[in-house]
């Protein structure tokens, strides 16, 4: 069974395609380089060293039909819009008929509310929406690593936008509560405090929404 967990970070469960792109991954191959690291506290998480490497805005490196689940937390919000479609696409292309999606992303709404209810000030909801390269706590090296190190937000969703976004790639979709899924082993995968104020949606490419993208494509290669 292939399963893949898209924009792992430091979260990679055994059992599962941990997938990422991030310096400290690429360091933590690197035994000289991860050991300045450890020196020099460069950067905080641990990596693991056995993530596969890739570009999640590219195209993917697995073939049509031959995925079974895709998992993506906390991950999308870190593509532009159109690079998050195009990402959604690219999951369609490589999930097998039935395969399961599951996309875990924060909640806009529940940053929006906070602000209307007096619960974060103006000056903290960028912060909240963690939407910038800059820490105040971060020193002159770090400063200057920022823009390889940190992935601002790029985009953000609510539960109907993904949803709407969703099902117009293809899928099937439904909005679910944190550990609600047909992925046999979601405890493995899924990190509590990552499904709160989160936007859950779970997608199937069903046969019959394969057979109309085909149908789509065919009659859009004919007109280009
Ligand atoms: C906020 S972390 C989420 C980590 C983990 N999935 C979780 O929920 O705790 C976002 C992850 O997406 C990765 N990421 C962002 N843009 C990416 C890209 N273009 N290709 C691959 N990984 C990317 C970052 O390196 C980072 O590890």
């Amino acid at each position: 069974m292939l399963k893949l967990n898209l924009g792992c970070g430091s979260h990679t469960p055994s059992g599962w395609v941990n997938v990422d792109y991030a310096l400290g991954a690429w360091i933590a191959k690197l035994p000289v380089f991860s050991l300045i690291n450890k020196i020099f506290k460069i950067i905080n998480i641990d990596w693991s060293d056995e993530i596969f490497m890739h570009d999640l805005r590219k195209k993917f490196p697995w073939e049509d039909n031959s995925v079974d689940v895709v998992y993506s937390s906390h991950t999308l919000e870190h593509l532009s819009r159109t690079e998050g479609q195009h990402f959604l696409r690219e999951c369609y292309r490589v999930l097998k008929p039935n395969g399961v999606i599951r996309i875990v992303v924060p909640d806009l709404n529940a940053i929006i509310n906070k602000y209307t209810q007096g619960a974060i000030a103006a000056d903290e909801v960028l912060e909240q929406l963690y939407v910038s390269y800059e820490s105040p706590k971060d020193g002159v090296l770090k400063q200057k690593l920022a823009p390889f190190i940190r992935f601002p937000h790029k985009c953000m969703y609510d539960t109907p936008t993904l949803l709407q976004i969703v099902s117009d790639i293809g899928f099937e979709v439904a909005s679910k509560q944190g550990f609600e899924s047909e992925i046999e082993d979601v405890r493995a995968i899924e990190q509590l405090s990552r499904t709160i104020e989160a936007v859950i949606v779970e997608g199937k490419k069903t046969p019959a929404n394969t057979y109309k993208l085909k149908e789509f494509t065919q009659s859009n290669s004919l007109v280009s």
